[in-house]
């Protein structure tokens, strides 16, 4: 479990800001959520009485064929849509709407192109009148995704990589126990990507909160979470709930893993 993982060395070249935290995730409680949309006045059914919950810390993936659903239900659990049916709760409270602890992330990193580096992740600080006292959290934010050096560059300066780092440390400056992350990797290279699976994993390990992310991926769920929901084409529904506790870091090759995949790319009908 988590609590092993944190002696973890850091990444090679980057030295610990600060120690690691204690586990410090949110609870998440998702219970009976049924959303539709209404196209052309028929409604569209996406999500089907759809109900887990997570566990403080934990890592977990919302896997499913693409349109099945995921997104609406992550952005249900931002709080920026209300479910037509159901609960959804943080560490026991109903959702009020959008909040900084609860951090999001989306494929596309959606930066301001006029301001810096350092500008972008202030936005959360500043938000709260906060940017000068927190500038020490802002600067660790950026640490923590490897960019110290490129605070004062522009976002067309960065390459696709980096740009999703900046989006990451936009989300972690506010510290949430809980990381909404939408395909974050998902129009990395190849390589990129696999580096930034290693470092998702790395800053869940050191902050400790709760990560939910979403992902069309078999092999990435397999990679980074702990738990693996998979989902059922549109209306979604959760097909299975499966349980990789694993250690970290994890290998593609691993007999587990592979058997792991065949067994999900089975559930999902592409094999
Ligand atoms: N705001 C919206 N209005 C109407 N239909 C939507 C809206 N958002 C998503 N949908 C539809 O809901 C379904 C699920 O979308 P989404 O949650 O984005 O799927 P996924 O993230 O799993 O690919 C899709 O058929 C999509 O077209
Ligand atoms: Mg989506």
């Amino acid at each position: 479990m988590v609590a092993g993982l944190l002696a973890q060395p850091a990444a090679p070249g980057r030295s610990p800001l600060v120690a690691p935290a204690p586990a410090r995730g949110a609870a998440l409680s998702v219970r009976d959520v049924h959303h539709a949309f209404a196209l052309r006045k028929t409604p569209l059914p996406v999500l089907d009485g759809v109900s887990f919950d997570v566990e403080p810390g934990a890592f977990v993936a919302l896997l499913g064929p693409s349109g099945c659903g995921k997104s609406t239900l992550l952005r249900l659990v931002a709080g920026l849509d209300p479910p037509n049916e159901g609960r959804i709760s943080v560490d026991g409270a109903p959702l009020r709407g959008p909040h900084p602890s609860r951090g999001l992330v989306f494929q596309d990193p959606t930066l301001y192109p006029w301001r810096s580096v350092l500008g972008n992740v202030a936005t959360g600080p500043e938000a709260r009148g906060r940017a000068r006292a927190e500038r020490g959290r802002i600067d660790e934010a950026l640490a923590l995704v490897g960019l110290s050096g490129f605070a004062d560059a522009f976002p067309h300066q960065l390459s696709g990589g980096m740009a999703q780092r900046v989006a990451l440390a936009r989300a972690l400056v506010n510290a949430p126990p809980l990381l909404l992350l939408d395909e974050p990797l998902g129009k990395l290279d190849s390589l990129t990507r696999l580096a930034m699976q290693a470092e998702l994993v790395r800053l869940w390990q050191d902050k400790g909160f709760t990560a939910l992310l979403v992902t069309h991926d078999v092999e990435e769920a397999l990679m980074l979470a702990q738990r693996i929901l998979v989902f059922s084409d549109r209306p979604a529904r959760i097909r299975a709930d499966i349980s990789c506790d694993r250690p970290y870091p994890r290998h593609r090759e691993d007999p587990g893993v592979v058997a792991d995949r065949r067994a999900i790319l089975d559930l999902l009908g592409t094999v």
